[in-house]
């Protein structure tokens, strides 16, 4: 199983909620979208799963 996640831009909404559950993984550009910190790494104390569930467009992706 991959342990790095991603951020498509073009499905992104700017709902913000991946940087409010994970703020050591993702953080705002100037338009509220998220990218990605530490290259994507997922720390060891969450799941990709749930990573992925937390964003409502999908947005996510493992890589
Ligand atoms: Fe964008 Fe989803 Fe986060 S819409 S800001 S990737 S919760």
């Amino acid at each position: 199983m991959t342990n790095k996640v991603s951020v498509d831009q073009d499905f992104c909404q700017a709902h913000g909620r991946c940087y409010a559950v994970f703020p050591d993984l993702f953080e705002p550009d100037d338009e509220g979208r998220a990218q990605v910190k530490n290259h994507g790494a997922v720390p060891e104390s969450n799941t990709v799963d749930e990573i992925l569930a937390v964003c409502p467009e999908a947005a996510i992706t493992s890589v």
